[in-house]
């Protein structure tokens, strides 16, 4: 997610927004711009691609004096990484300067009708189509306020926008929907940011913008209305934290911020790609199909190709390519795969799967995947990676920055990169249709819903922490669909506790592992109602028969398993199919509590790096 930064101030607002911006980089960003409504009345315009020292060198070389301003660090989503795409964008008649977060998912609908009216687009971006509309609504009334009300009752999507506009020098107008703002209070001045980091410089006293609200910023006055222009009141809050615990949104670790942020980037994956009604999935990037139609037709095979997390995650998406698209599938590690006698031609369809798409095995792996023919469709978070320079398409997570050592919005929303994909294909081939297809396409635009509620267990899973925090080794169960979720909790718990801990497809427990449980030992299973659930039952049996320690993810409601297990990590029951995606959120907790007790260094644990860029 990127960085949106705005000031009515009574310094220099470049200033202003500069450091606000500074205060954001530890989120990380590919381009960042300024603009601001300079002593002449004129909006000056200044964007760089690369790091802010880039932008802050061309302010120095021309620098811009006025008050009012916005500012903002891209993290790309649309287009790639370009100064034309680098916020803020101007209007065709160049009175109007905006910033967007978030995806606009009817762009293309409201870029059209644009452009059939003439206008000129000069990015690739969705937030374009936003400030040209405000500035054709702008001619017919007269306020920006007014503009972009009547803009947004056009929009699908999500947004935290900013705007102004010089023919009103003293204002900003923002409005969220689904992606956060911040006012920032202050007497005389009024400011505004996507993360309080960004204010703290200026002020304490903040308000937190709500979805549906639209703000009029002007010095010392905000006012916010909803949609229908009907005045909100919401109170302002004192913020207390210090800038690291305002940089982690308030959480005590990047890990913990993020696995919160789930509920919020599994929405924005799916945005603009779900037709629940029809039963179809609508993937383009760049107004070009991820998986173009003959590649889907002409494949008979699927390779899935990862390490480490998002090797789990393509182990489940294993399942729904084999179901939904009916193609046999392999799973392999990339670094055990590219140095195999592999087979892979035009007609195999492989797909990368990486977090942070410079992973060095998985790269050279694809390097050779197409050198073979095959083509490649890659599930990458992050924008303009290398990854997506290697591949014939790119399925975008949207999780934003992942700070956080420890992968976990990066993998949830792999799953749902994965379950998209292999929908699409499936539904290209007719091996998926009708019915069914809606019905798994409603249960994945659900599942948002069932990860916030998993979330709210985490006070009872820090409890059950404090218990397991001292136990030197854990066995991982689980099978079918959530033996993956086995290996990932495992992982999870390994690297920032140093407790080592085993997964293990619950079945084969008896040909080995079960020499290890004794009194006591914690057996960790991801027992969810499903196709296997009687058999993994009967595995804990065998637990328990041993007196190992049963500590189970299950279905709320489900007595059976309250039975059997010593602890139990409660999840709303989700379909099946989509059940991965909830349940790897309580061993995410899990893991989280019992490294904090042990005082391990959560969010850069020893020996890891973020990125693998070397073999
Ligand atoms: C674990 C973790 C790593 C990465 C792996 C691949 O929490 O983050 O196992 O999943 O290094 O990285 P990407 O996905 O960037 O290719």
């Amino acid at each position: 997610m990127c960085g949106i930064v705005g000031c009515v101030s009574e310094i220099n607002a470049t200033r202003v927004l500069l450091r606000g911006l500074e205060r954001l980089e530890y989120r990380g960003y590919d381009s960042a711009g300024v603009a601001v409504i300079d002593g002449n009345g004129d909006l000056a315009l200044r964007r760089r691609v690369g790091k802010l020292i880039h932008l802050m060198d061309a302010v120095d070389r021309e620098p811009i004096q006025g008050n009012v301003g916005i500012g903002h660090t891209r993290w790309a989503t649309h287009g790639g990484v370009t100064e034309p795409n680098a916020h803020p964008h101007l209007s065709y008649d160049g009175n109007i300067a905006l910033i967007h977060n978030g995806i606009i998912e009817n762009y293309e609908v409201l870029k059209r009708d644009l452009v059939g009216r003439g206008r000129t687009f000069h990015s690739e971006t969705d937030t374009e189509t936003l400030v040209h509309r405000i500035a054709e609504h702008r001619e017919s009334c007269d306020s920006l306020y007014e503009a972009v009300r009547r803009t947004l009752a056009e929009v699908e999507g999500a947004y935290g926008i900013v705007v102004i506009d010089r023919r009103e020098p003293d204002t900003i107008v923002c409005a969220r929907e689904q992606s956060p703002l911040v006012v920032g209070v202050k007497e005389g001045e009024a400011y505004l940011a996507s993360d309080v980091p960004a204010l703290l410089d200026y002020t304490r006293d903040v308000i937190f913008l709500e979805d549906g609200d639209i703000a009029v910023l002007r010095p010392g006055e905000i006012s916010i209305t909803d949609h229908d222009g009907n005045a909100i009141e919401r109170s302002i809050t004192r913020i207390k934290w210090d800038l690291s615990q305002a940089e982690k949104g308030g959480y005590r670790h990047f890990m913990l911020k993020e696995t919160h942020e789930q509920p919020r980037v599994l929405g924005e994956i799916m945005l603009g790609r779900i037709d629940a009604a029809a039963g179809r999935v609508n993937l383009v990037e760049g107004g070009e199909p991820v998986l173009p139609e003959d590649v889907a037709s002409r494949v008979d095979r699927v390779v899935l190709i990862a390490c480490g997390t998002s090797w789990h995650a393509a182990l489940v998406g294993a399942f729904w390519f084999e179901s939904f698209a009916g193609l046999p599938v392999q799973v392999d590690y990339a670094s055990e795969f590219r140095y195999r006698t592999f087979h892979v031609d035009e007609r195999t369809l492989v797909v990368p799967v990486s977090q942070s798409g410079e992973t060095a095995d998985t790269l050279a792996a694809v390097k050779e995947a197409r050198r073979r023919g095959a083509p490649c469709v890659a599930i990458v978070n992050a924008v303009g990676s290398s990854m997506t320079r290697e591949v014939d398409g790119v399925l975008y997570t949207r999780a934003g920055p992942e700070i956080g050592v420890a992968s976990t919005k990066a993998f949830t929303t792999q799953l749902a990169g994965l379950y998209l994909l292999a929908h699409a294909l499936g539904t290209m081939r007719g091996t998926l249709g009708g019915d069914a297809a809606r019905a798994r396409l409603e249960e994945l635009a659900g599942v948002h819903d069932l990860v916030a509620r998993a979330l709210e267990q985490e006070s009872a899973i820090e409890s059950l922490a404090a218990t397991v925090q001292s136990r030197e080794d854990f066995l991982y169960l689980g099978r079918g669909l959530n033996y993956p979720v086995a290996l990932e909790g495992a992982l999870k718990l390994k690297e920032i506790s140093y407790i080592h801990a085993e997964g293990y497809p619950a079945g084969e427990m008896k040909h080995g592992p079960i020499a290890l449980i004794d009194d006591g030992f914690p057996v960790v299973c991801v027992a969810t109602p499903g196709a296997v659930y009687d058999k993994v039952f009967n595995n804990l049996e065998e637990v328990r028969a041993r007196k190992g320690r049963v500590i189970a993810v299950g279905a709320e409601g489900d007595d059976r398993i309250a039975g059997l297990a010593d602890d139990v990590m409660w999840v709303p029951g989700a379909a099946e199919a989509v059940a991965p995606i909830v349940n790897v959120v309580p061993l995410q907790l899990l893991a989280y509590h019992v490294a904090l007790i042990r005082g391990c260094d959560i969010d850069q644990p020893r020996n890891l790096a973020k990125s693998v860029t070397v073999e």
